[in-house]
């Protein structure tokens, strides 16, 4: 079988990260599933995984990538505290940490906001400065959240892990991210009719590509980290395939012009 052709871009982090633009989600994959899911997502040439305390899975996509045969440095892993977790939020990373059988994590995300959000981000603060993760950031912030955390206790998060697909691009949101300095990392890009879409398929179509290849190689030239998940190794590959894919300046605007 030919080897995906997978883009090597990234984005380049407050503390001096490298973040591949994009990554294997593992939202929902479950034990041998997980497993496998993730060793061929990293056999495909995937170098950046995306899980969480809350997906149950931290111990099976710690096994993948031990049984791998890829460095540890060589692949960005995120994973992310529940946001209910004030004053506990250590030692949850220390549980994952020992799930994913590593000493430190690339980046670890606030999952969700909640009234605690500036005191837990406290928390994130002083895991970096004990070299417990390399980066920290949110997820399912707003721009005025991500204000009151970043004015609170700064700096601002690296990273804002918000749901995100051409049917929800807004410009706004996205110059807000970038005027902050805080990297827009997309999920779910796959669902909500994005695959059914006609200008998406129609596309697709065009360039005889898959619906998929399109939205994923649509965040890529945006600069917007994305993050498929499936649990299909043909999925697996031919979702990180888009490195020789280029979507023209006409396609790009018809996929924007899809957001509210
Ligand atoms: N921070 C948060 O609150 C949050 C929330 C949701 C997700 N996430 C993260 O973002 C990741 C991605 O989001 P997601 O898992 O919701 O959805 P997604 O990656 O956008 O879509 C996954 C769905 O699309 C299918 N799929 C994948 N590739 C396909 C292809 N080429 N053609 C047709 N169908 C395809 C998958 O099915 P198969 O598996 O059967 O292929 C699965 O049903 C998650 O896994 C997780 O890491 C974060």
């Amino acid at each position: 079988m030919t080897r995906p052709h997978v883009p090597d871009l990234a984005a380049a982090l407050t503390h001096g990260s490298r973040m591949p633009l994009l990554g294997f989600g593992t939202w929902q994959i479950k034990g041998d599933d997980a497993v496998r899911s993730t060793a061929a997502a990293l056999e495909a040439g995937y170098r950046h995984l995306d899980t969480a305390t809350v997906y149950g899975n931290e111990g099976e996509v710690g096994r993948a990538l031990a049984e791998s045969g890829v460095a540890r440095d060589d692949v960005f892993v995120t994973t992310k505290v529940p946001g209910d977790r004030s004053g506990r939020a250590l030692d949850t990373l220390r549980q994952s940490l020992d799930l994913l059988g590593t000493d430190h994590v690339d980046l670890w995300l606030i999952h969700w906001p909640t009234e605690v959000a500036v005191e837990l981000w406290g928390e994130l603060v002083e895991a970096r400065e004990s070299g417990l993760t390399r980066e920290i950031g949110v997820s399912n912030f707003d721009t005025d959240l991500i204000d009151e955390v970043t004015k609170a206790i700064g700096p601002a998060p690296a990273v804002n892990q918000i749901e995100w697909s051409p049917l929800l691009f807004d410009a706004d949101t996205l110059a807000g991210h970038r005027d902050r300095g805080v990297v827009l990392e997309g999920y779910s890009a796959l669902r909500g009719g994005t695959l059914e879409h006609p200008t998406i398929v129609g596309i697709a179509q065009r360039l005889g590509r898959t619906p998929a290849q399109v939205i994923i190689r649509w965040h890529l030239q945006h600069g917007i980290v994305v993050i498929p998940k499936s649990v299909n190794a043909d999925r697996i590959r031919s979702n990180a395939d888009v490195a020789d894919l280029e979507l023209t300046d006409d396609d790009m605007a018809a996929l924007d012009a899809l957001g509210g």
